[in-house]
């Protein structure tokens, strides 16, 4: 094979994913070049492959938006991280792939003995929950917080990031008893199995939440309103379960609810490598203490994505499903 092309997991209609040969991405000013190691699996790849997310302007058309691995070249312009750094990333696309060209600010240095599957944990989830739970709706010391989903690989990072943060009292939903348990351990007091519990009934016989983060929608959405306090705030990102609900606004006229909803992937870099650093400052320590832990369901070799991707499409996951190189 030219030294100018690399393996990368392509997606043809219809067939299962396979390995094939891809060009080897070229660099920007400002970019890395990674060695691919992991690759994390993220809930967006799947609707991607079906056709429904298309990757935004200027990025891989290849799956995948987090890496962890080791940097081979650097682009022009590049200042702080330099070939032979072990890092994990954030990508709008090109995951997938033996090779990934990534934006200096949408690195993470990997803390000394973690290793590269438990790196790739990390980037896409922590990022999510603060660009939308800490910096969009400003989840502060003391206010109660709801997370849905849990145990998905967004909520195992929120669950703790939100401990952290001093929240004062943690729901968490989930769909089974033994999610329950995981939830509970990430720092949920509550944790409500949503097939067996009505969420809407605990929280309000509870007194409510200040801020809720939800990716499930749907019917969901008036739920979230009516669970919210005084000033409460729901943030979205995702609706799984629809995107439309009628809706009664008066509780959040007389609550004085804020209703808000975010994309990571398609913001500019300059936008990732502000939340890069909040990141960075606020919970990264925490991830290199080990207070942050990584939650892996299953790494599977990346010839097998295709068996890894239909866990995830079953849904019976809880954190993250790895691809390793
Ligand atoms: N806007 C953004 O920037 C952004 C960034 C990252 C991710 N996301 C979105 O966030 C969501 C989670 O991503 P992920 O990669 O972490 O996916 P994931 O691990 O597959 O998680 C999906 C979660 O949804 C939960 N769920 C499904 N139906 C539910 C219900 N009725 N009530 C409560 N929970 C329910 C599942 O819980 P059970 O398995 O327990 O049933 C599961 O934990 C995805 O929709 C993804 O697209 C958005």
């Amino acid at each position: 094979m030219a030294t100018d092309m690399m393996k990368a997991v392509i997606a043809e209609d219809g067939q299962p994913l396979t390995l094939g040969d891809f060009e080897k991405p070229m660099l920007n000013p400002g970019e890395v070049l990674v060695k691919v190691a992991a690759s994390g699996l993220n809930r967006a790849d799947l609707v991607q492959r079906r056709g429904a997310y298309p990757p935004p302007k200027g990025a891989s058309p290849i799956m995948g938006l987090e890496i962890s691995g080791t940097i081979v070249d650097t682009g022009e312009g590049v200042s702080r991280f330099k070939t032979g750094d072990r890092v994990a990333a954030l990508l709008a696309g090109g995951g997938y792939a033996e090779y990934a060209a990534v934006d200096e600010g949408s690195l993470f240095p990997v803390p000394d003995g973690m290793d590269m599957v438990n790196a790739v944990c990390f980037p896409e989830a922590l990022m999510t929950v603060w660009a939308n739970v800490f910096d969009r709706v400003n989840l502060k010391s003391g206010e109660a917080f709801l997370c849905h989903g849990g145990t998905s690989g967004i909520g195992v990072m929120a669950l703790q990031m939100a401990r952290l943060a001093g929240a004062s009292k943690i729901y968490a939903t989930a769909g089974s008893e033994e999610k329950c348990t995981l939830a509970k351990e990430l720092g949920a007091d509550r944790a409500i199995n949503y097939k067996t519990e009505d969420f809407e009934t605990v929280i309000k016989e509870d007194g409510g939440v200040d801020v809720t983060l939800d990716m499930v929608g749907g019917d969901y959405i008036q739920k979230n309103i009516s669970v919210s306090k005084p000033d409460g705030r729901i943030i979205n990102i995702a609706y799984m379960n629809g995107f439309t609900a009628e809706l009664n606004f008066a509780p959040v006229l007389m609550k004085r609810l804020t209703l808000a909803a975010t994309t990571l992937r398609a913001r500019p870099v300059d936008e990732k490598r502000r939340i890069r650093d909040a990141v960075e400052k606020d919970f990264w320590p925490h991830v290199v203490s080990g207070k942050i832990r990584p939650v892996l369901e299953q790494a599977f070799p990346v010839a097998d994505a295709e068996d890894a991707q239909a866990l995830m499409a079953k849904g019976g996951h809880s954190g993250k499903i790895v691809l390793v190189w």
